[in-house]
């Protein structure tokens, strides 16, 4: 009885169970245009071939269209890597959500012997030996020495201005356009079914842990909250992914186990929530989405 009551209430509410993407979201402008050099720059891996863009590629929404990333003298590393846009919504930062905001998760790529492999003194080497970055951080941060913290915040304020939003669902969620017959149906069935009951809040998903197999589970889930925290409890546990832009990022799952959104959606259907939806209503959730996509972050449109 209790679980109907909380069916029925979901559905009710669940108009506001998803919130819009605020349309100016505060960053530092100076510092955001320091971070996208950074952000773009191979200087900061240990070879000189990888920056934080290889990995979180503009052109697959800021995300990885390979399974696992690949990082300095071609290392592979183990797990799919998430997209950057509206990282800043998500209440932490990781799969296993080890990193609390986007300035410390910075250390762990740049130190990370299969990403960029780098020590703070090796980049702070690097860069003050640079003309054009000695006089970009003199200008903000009024300093003769490029620290290693500073680099990290000028890369974390870029990552905020990367904010997508203006999606055609959060313009209809303001009664500022209308959704078709079939990505209003597929809304629907995103809330009948129960996707909303994770995947919800400013960036639908990056606000709660949840497991992959609830109902089916699944074997050897890797980069979990268990590897984390050795609790039996958390074995499968990860931040649910943000599905905002969720069309510009296959492969899905940390595993990169579904290399089509159709795919993830009956993936999560069967592992979550123990049904096999029928294709047409997995189309239809499909639409919905796809008008997930925001607009290109306003700060890329002014900078670039
Ligand atoms: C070699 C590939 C690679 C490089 C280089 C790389 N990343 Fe990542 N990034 C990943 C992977 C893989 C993950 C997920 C790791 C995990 O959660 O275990 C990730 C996770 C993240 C996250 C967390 C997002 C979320 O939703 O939890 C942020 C933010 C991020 N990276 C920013 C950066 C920045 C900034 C740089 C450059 C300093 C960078 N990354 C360099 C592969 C890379
Ligand atoms: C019990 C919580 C829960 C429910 C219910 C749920 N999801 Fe998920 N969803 C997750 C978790 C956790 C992941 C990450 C799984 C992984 O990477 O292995 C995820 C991942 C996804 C992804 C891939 C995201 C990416 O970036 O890789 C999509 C798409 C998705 N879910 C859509 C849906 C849809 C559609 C439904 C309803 C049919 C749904 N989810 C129901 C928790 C849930």
């Amino acid at each position: 009885m209790k679980f109907l009551i909380f069916f029925i209430s979901v559905f009710l509410f669940a108009d506001k169970l998803i919130v819009p993407i605020p349309e100016n979201a505060p960053y530092n402008k100076e510092k955001a245009k320091l971070g996208k050099y950074l952000f773009f720059d191979t200087l900061l891996s240990r070879d000189k071939t990888v920056s934080c863009a290889s990995c979180h590629n503009p052109k697959f929404g800021w995300a990885d269209k390979r399974a696992v990333s690949i990082g300095v003298y071609g290392r592979k590393g183990f797990i799919q890597s998430p997209t950057v846009l509206n990282a800043r919504f998500n209440f932490v930062q990781m799969w296993d959500g080890s990193c609390k905001n986007l300035k410390t998760q910075i250390n762990l790529p740049i130190h990370n012997t299969f990403e960029m492999d780098m020590t703070n003194k090796l980049v702070e080497k690097r860069l003050n030996n640079s003309k054009f970055y000695k006089k970009e951080f003199q200008k903000i941060y009024h300093t003769k020495y490029i620290t290693f913290d500073m680099v990290k915040d000028a890369i974390a304020e870029f990552e905020k201005a990367l904010y997508t939003p203006n999606c055609k669902f959060d313009l209809y969620l303001k009664g500022k356009a209308k959704l078709t017959k079939e990505e209003k149906k597929g809304y629907m069935l995103f809330k009948v079914y129960g996707c909303i009951i994770c995947h919800n809040g400013v960036n639908i998903g990056g606000n709660s842990f949840q497991k992959i197999g609830v109902i089916h589970p699944i074997k050897d889930c890797i980069g979990d909250r268990y590897s984390l925290t050795h609790n039996p409890a958390d074995k499968c546990v990860y931040k649910v992914p943000t599905l905002r832009n969720i069309a510009l990022t296959a492969p899905y799952f940390h595993d990169a186990s579904a290399k089509t959104l159709l795919d993830a959606v009956e993936k999560m259907g069967y592992y979550n929530l123990g049904i096999n939806i029928p294709i047409k209503d997995a189309k239809s959730i499909v639409k919905f989405l796809k008008t997930l996509t925001g607009k290109k972050p306003k700060f890329l449109e002014d900078s670039m």
